[in-house]
């Protein structure tokens, strides 16, 4: 995708009526749908699988930015793939290596991404980002929405920038109109919004109001 994008995170939306959902995040003038998978052990909260991302599918064509929060990536990598997914994050705390982690999922013919947690060091990134599309830059820690903005994503996110201009970044966790223009000028590309939006009744004058004050 060309350019900045705001990223509607499916937590918590109305899982009753997914096909509404979809049908108002399109006309607001959303690219790209991220998922947030979560298996009750790797985080503490349990969310959706396959299924859900096989029904989506079947209702935009959008792609599928799938938040995979699962102690076990490998294990469902490739069931995700079959069930629409474009691109897979895992989270490098949940895998011992990598590298091999962001081989396995390349070879299945997505894009992969690391994600890693506020309180994570921060050298343990060094290692695979020769091997993946993208980084994303958690500024809550993994698990539920609605929390805090952490401006340690900020630092993380320049100095990814400075160090590899072409990885593409992503920021996840209380982005709001009073955090993403910091996050856009640390030089973010894809900003993941959950409460900022599903909490507002109207989502095209949410993101709207986002994307202004993404542009400063
Ligand atoms: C948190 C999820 C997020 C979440 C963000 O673990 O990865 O995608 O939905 O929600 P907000 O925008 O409310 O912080
Ligand atoms: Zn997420």
């Amino acid at each position: 995708a060309a350019g900045p994008a705001i990223l509607p995170s499916l937590l918590q939306c109305d899982f009753g009526d997914l096909r509404t959902e979809i049908e108002k995040l399109t006309v607001a003038g959303t690219r790209v749908l991220h998922l947030d998978v979560m298996d009750g052990h790797f985080v503490p909260n349990l969310t959706y699988g396959m299924p859900i991302v096989e029904g989506l599918r079947r209702h935009t064509d959008m792609p599928l930015d799938v938040h995979l929060m699962i102690s076990d990536p490998i294990a469902y990598a490739q069931p995700m793939v079959d069930a629409g997914a474009d691109l897979l994050t895992f989270h490098v705390e949940a895998v011992d290596d990598c590298v091999e982690v962001a081989g396995k999922i390349r070879d299945m013919g997505v894009g992969v991404g690391v994600a890693i947690n506020p309180d994570t060091d921060f050298a343990k990134l060094d290692c695979c980002l020769d091997s993946v599309d993208m980084v994303l830059v958690m500024s809550v820690n993994a698990g539920f929405g609605g929390q805090q903005f952490n401006p340690v994503a900020l630092d993380r996110l320049r100095s990814l920038k400075e160090r590899k201009p072409d990885l593409l970044l992503e920021i996840d966790g209380g982005i709001k109109a009073e955090t993403i223009g910091d996050a856009r000028a640390a030089g973010c590309d894809l900003f993941v919004v959950g409460s900022a939006i599903f909490g507002q009744h109207d989502y095209e004058t949410a993101i709207n109001e986002l994307t202004q004050a993404m542009h400063g």
